[in-house]
Protein backbone atom coordinates (compact mmCIF):
# COMPACT_ATOMS: atom_id res chain seq x y z
CA UNK A 1 0.00 0.00 0.00
CA UNK A 2 1.28 3.06 -1.33
CA UNK A 3 2.48 5.78 2.10
CA UNK A 4 0.33 9.14 2.45
CA UNK A 5 2.95 12.12 2.76
CA UNK A 6 0.64 15.08 2.38
CA UNK A 7 -2.33 16.38 1.53
CA UNK A 8 -2.52 15.54 -1.78
CA UNK A 9 -2.05 12.18 -1.67
CA UNK A 10 -4.61 12.10 1.09
CA UNK A 11 -7.00 14.19 -0.96
CA UNK A 12 -6.33 11.47 -3.82
CA UNK A 13 -6.85 8.54 -1.41
CA UNK A 14 -10.01 10.14 0.03
CA UNK A 15 -11.64 10.50 -3.26
CA UNK A 16 -10.64 7.10 -4.56
CA UNK A 17 -12.50 5.99 -1.34
CA UNK A 18 -15.22 7.95 -2.08
CA UNK A 19 -15.55 6.99 -6.08
CA UNK A 20 -16.20 3.22 -4.68
CA UNK A 21 -18.77 4.39 -2.23
CA UNK A 22 -20.64 6.22 -4.33
CA UNK A 23 -20.12 3.31 -7.05
CA UNK A 24 -21.45 0.30 -4.56
CA UNK A 25 -24.10 2.54 -3.04
CA UNK A 26 -25.37 2.91 -6.41
CA UNK A 27 -25.46 -0.58 -6.68
CA UNK A 28 -27.18 -1.05 -3.53
CA UNK A 29 -30.32 0.79 -4.66
CA UNK A 30 -32.11 -1.01 -6.79
CA UNK A 31 -32.60 -3.91 -3.67
CA UNK A 32 -33.64 -1.51 -1.70
CA UNK A 33 -35.86 0.34 -4.14
CA UNK A 34 -37.55 -3.39 -4.42
CA UNK A 35 -38.22 -3.98 -1.01
CA UNK A 36 -40.73 -1.22 -0.73
CA UNK A 37 -44.09 -0.51 -2.49
CA UNK A 38 -44.59 3.37 -1.23
CA UNK A 39 -44.41 5.64 -4.26
CA UNK A 40 -42.58 8.36 -3.21
CA UNK A 41 -39.73 6.69 -1.31
CA UNK A 42 -39.68 4.78 -4.76
CA UNK A 43 -38.94 8.27 -6.85
CA UNK A 44 -36.30 9.93 -4.44
CA UNK A 45 -34.57 6.39 -4.75
CA UNK A 46 -34.92 6.64 -8.10
CA UNK A 47 -33.49 10.07 -7.95
CA UNK A 48 -30.81 9.27 -6.16
CA UNK A 49 -29.63 6.81 -8.45
CA UNK A 50 -29.35 9.50 -10.88
CA UNK A 51 -27.14 11.62 -8.76
CA UNK A 52 -25.14 8.99 -8.01
CA UNK A 53 -24.47 8.63 -11.70
CA UNK A 54 -23.93 12.32 -11.93
CA UNK A 55 -21.61 12.22 -9.01
CA UNK A 56 -19.49 9.49 -10.12
CA UNK A 57 -19.31 11.42 -13.43
CA UNK A 58 -17.91 14.35 -11.54
CA UNK A 59 -15.18 12.41 -9.66
CA UNK A 60 -14.03 10.80 -13.06
CA UNK A 61 -13.75 14.45 -13.80
CA UNK A 62 -11.53 15.19 -11.00
CA UNK A 63 -9.32 12.52 -11.53
CA UNK A 64 -9.24 13.50 -15.17
CA UNK A 65 -8.54 17.39 -14.14
CA UNK A 66 -5.45 16.13 -12.05
CA UNK A 67 -4.41 13.43 -14.36
CA UNK A 68 -5.08 10.51 -11.94
CA UNK A 69 -6.85 7.47 -11.95
CA UNK A 70 -9.65 5.73 -9.65
CA UNK A 71 -8.06 2.75 -9.25
CA UNK A 72 -8.60 1.16 -6.00
CA UNK A 73 -10.42 -1.19 -4.27
CA UNK A 74 -13.80 -1.81 -2.04
CA UNK A 75 -14.60 0.53 0.28
CA UNK A 76 -14.62 -1.25 3.15
CA UNK A 77 -16.60 1.09 5.47
CA UNK A 78 -19.44 2.06 2.22
CA UNK A 79 -19.57 -2.12 2.41
CA UNK A 80 -20.06 -2.59 6.00
CA UNK A 81 -23.12 0.30 5.72
CA UNK A 82 -25.00 -1.59 2.79
CA UNK A 83 -24.69 -5.00 4.96
CA UNK A 84 -26.05 -3.20 7.51
CA UNK A 85 -28.72 -1.76 5.63
CA UNK A 86 -29.74 -5.13 3.66
CA UNK A 87 -29.78 -6.61 6.88
CA UNK A 88 -31.93 -4.09 8.46
CA UNK A 89 -34.87 -4.28 5.64
CA UNK A 90 -34.87 -7.73 5.56
CA UNK A 91 -35.38 -8.05 9.37
CA UNK A 92 -38.28 -5.66 9.11
CA UNK A 93 -41.65 -7.79 8.71
CA UNK A 94 -44.29 -4.61 8.79
CA UNK A 95 -43.96 -2.68 5.51
CA UNK A 96 -43.93 0.57 7.03
CA UNK A 97 -41.31 -0.61 9.26
CA UNK A 98 -39.49 -1.52 6.44
CA UNK A 99 -39.45 2.10 4.54
CA UNK A 100 -38.63 4.03 7.83
CA UNK A 101 -35.78 1.44 7.67
CA UNK A 102 -34.80 1.99 4.60
CA UNK A 103 -34.70 5.54 4.81
CA UNK A 104 -32.32 5.73 8.11
CA UNK A 105 -30.29 3.39 5.96
CA UNK A 106 -29.54 5.47 3.28
CA UNK A 107 -29.27 8.44 5.47
CA UNK A 108 -26.62 6.21 6.79
CA UNK A 109 -25.00 6.51 3.25
CA UNK A 110 -25.18 10.33 2.95
CA UNK A 111 -24.25 11.25 6.34
CA UNK A 112 -20.69 9.32 5.29
CA UNK A 113 -20.84 11.12 1.71
CA UNK A 114 -21.30 14.43 3.42
CA UNK A 115 -18.30 14.19 5.52
CA UNK A 116 -16.22 12.74 2.74
CA UNK A 117 -17.29 15.47 0.15
CA UNK A 118 -16.78 18.27 2.79
CA UNK A 119 -13.67 17.37 3.37
CA UNK A 120 -12.35 16.71 -0.01
CA UNK A 121 -13.92 20.44 -1.18
CA UNK A 122 -12.08 21.52 1.83
CA UNK A 123 -8.50 19.64 0.67
CA UNK A 124 -9.05 20.70 -3.00
CA UNK A 125 -9.48 24.48 -1.88
CA UNK A 126 -6.60 24.23 0.47
CA UNK A 127 -4.35 22.45 -2.76
CA UNK A 128 -5.68 25.29 -5.31
CA UNK A 129 -7.76 22.79 -7.61
CA UNK A 130 -10.44 24.95 -8.43
CA UNK A 131 -12.53 23.13 -10.79
CA UNK A 132 -12.18 19.94 -8.43
CA UNK A 133 -13.42 22.07 -5.49
CA UNK A 134 -16.33 23.25 -7.50
CA UNK A 135 -17.71 19.59 -8.48
CA UNK A 136 -16.58 18.43 -5.13
CA UNK A 137 -18.90 21.15 -3.90
CA UNK A 138 -21.69 20.21 -6.07
CA UNK A 139 -21.63 16.50 -4.51
CA UNK A 140 -21.76 17.71 -1.51
CA UNK A 141 -24.52 19.88 -1.61
CA UNK A 142 -26.90 17.19 -3.58
CA UNK A 143 -26.32 14.58 -0.70
CA UNK A 144 -27.38 17.72 1.95
CA UNK A 145 -30.29 18.52 -0.57
CA UNK A 146 -31.93 14.47 -0.69
CA UNK A 147 -30.79 14.21 3.12
CA UNK A 148 -33.41 16.86 3.94
CA UNK A 149 -35.88 15.23 1.64
CA UNK A 150 -35.29 12.01 3.30
CA UNK A 151 -35.88 13.72 6.50
CA UNK A 152 -38.99 15.42 5.83
CA UNK A 153 -40.37 12.25 3.95
CA UNK A 154 -39.85 10.22 7.52
CA UNK A 155 -41.32 12.88 9.71
CA UNK A 156 -44.26 13.58 7.62
CA UNK A 157 -45.76 10.32 5.86
CA UNK A 158 -43.27 7.27 6.80
CA UNK A 159 -42.62 7.20 10.22
CA UNK A 160 -46.28 7.88 11.69
CA UNK A 161 -47.51 5.32 9.55
CA UNK A 162 -45.14 2.63 10.83
CA UNK A 163 -45.86 3.75 14.63
CA UNK A 164 -48.95 1.04 15.57
FE1 LIG B 1 -26.57 10.05 -1.42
Amino acid sequence: MKHIHNLEDLFFEQLKEQYHATRQQMETFPKLREKTSNNTLKESIDHHIGQNKDQLDRIGKVFAALDRNRHGEVNEAAEGLIREAIKLSERCSDAAARDAGIITSIQHFNHYNIASFGTLRTYAKELGFEEPKNLLGKCLEEEKSIDKELTALAEKVINLSAIH
